[in-house]
């Protein structure tokens, strides 16, 4: 069976580029696929956090994911500090890569540009990380947005490197993105990528806002002035955005959709009421999860020791690839 595994970082409110983008595809892919579901808390302290928030991130985040469907009787979902093997893996992995490699990772430059009074070096080595995320688990597919393109890359490149150096030992995962919706721009900023770092409230969607505060972001959604509806993201890129999220939601080709519109205003309102039915069960499944936080926490345990079996086999083949002396 293809085994997947995908991440995501325990930072701020999840929104619409995330669920469309990457986590609605994960809870369909768990059906077909040995799938694992990994909330990042190594990654996201990657730029300085206060104690405690990490944590109660994870939960709210682990909580967020079962709510959008993810079932932990059907996959394996855990949170990466759970599972020291992570860490451990990292290390073979920052000595398979190059500064020049990681030097060119945008997620690097666009982050150390938000975060100019300290530059961790674990900003630098994330995709180390992340490498060892996806190559512990003997990963066919990667499920990601667009943006994570570059990450799965060099994750390939560096299995690559590391199986040359010491034979065969890490399959070599291939990105998935999907045709709607792989990169959700900012409804105010249609050039930005919906982000939970942009500090866009205007033009960011979250998951739990209210319908009414959907409805007004995206009827408010920046567009152009000349009126015409067609897909075009270099000359039209808030009027193709708004395609493509209500194409998403609505599992429609955005391109053919633009065929049914000739104004804007229709377009931003059956996009509204897309996004806004596709979240109400959401909402209320997430305030049932949210009311009983030691079961959540019980389930993140199991999913830890699943995913421990499997990371654990794979770390040992790495070392004894690498020939450690043995303990
Ligand atoms: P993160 O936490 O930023 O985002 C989680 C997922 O959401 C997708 N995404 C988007 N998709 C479409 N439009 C957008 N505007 C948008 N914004 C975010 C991301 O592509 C991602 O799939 N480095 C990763 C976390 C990670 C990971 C991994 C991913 C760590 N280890 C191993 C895959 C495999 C990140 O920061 O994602």
């Amino acid at each position: 069976m293809t085994r997947v595994f995908s991440g995501i970082q325990p930072t701020g409110d999840l929104h619409i580029g995330n669920y469309l983008g990457a986590i609605r595809n994960w809870s369909r892919m768990q059906h077909e696929t040995d799938a694992i579901f990994c909330v990042v808390d190594l990654h996201a302290i990657t730029v300085p956090k206060t104690p405690g928030e990490v944590g109660a991130a994870s939960l709210r985040l682990s909580q967020l994911l079962m709510a959008a469907g993810l079932d932990p009787a059907v996959c394996t979902l855990f949170v990466q500090s759970h599972v020291r093997e992570h860490t451990e893996c990292a290390w073979l992995m920052e000595c398979s890569v190059s500064f020049g490699e990681l030097s060119r990772m945008t997620q690097f430059k666009d982050k150390s540009d938000q975060h100019k009074d300290f530059i961790s070096g674990g900003l630098f080595t994330y995709p180390a990380l992340q490498a060892a995320d996806i190559l512990l688990y003997d990963t066919d597919e990667v499920p990601v947005g667009d943006d994570q393109r570059q990450h799965i890359e060099i994750t390939r490149d560096i299995a690559e490197r590391f199986n040359s150096r010491y034979g065969d030992t890490f399959v070599l995962p291939k990105a998935v993105v999907p045709k709607a919706a792989a990169r959700v721009m900012d409804l105010q900023q249609p050039t930005n990528k919906m982000s939970k770092s942009l500090d866009s409230p205007k033009g960011t969607v979250n998951l739990l806002d209210e319908p009414k505060q959907i409805a007004k972001k995206i009827r408010s959604a920046v567009t152009d002035n000349d009126g015409e509806v067609s897909f075009d993201f270099t000359e039209k890129p808030g009027v193709s955005n708004l395609l493509s999220i209500l194409g998403a939601a609505t599992d429609r080709d955005p391109a053919s959709l633009a065929g049914d519109y000739e104004q804007y205003g229709q377009l931003k309102v059956d996009a509204a009421d897309a996004v806004v039915a596709l979240l109400e069960p959401f909402q209320a499944r997430f305030r049932e999860l949210e009311a009983d936080p030691g079961e959540t926490a019980r389930l993140l345990k199991v999913g830890a020791e699943k995913a421990r079996e499997t990371a654990a086999v794979t770390l040992a083949r790495a070392k004894a690839n690498i020939g450690f002396l043995a303990d």
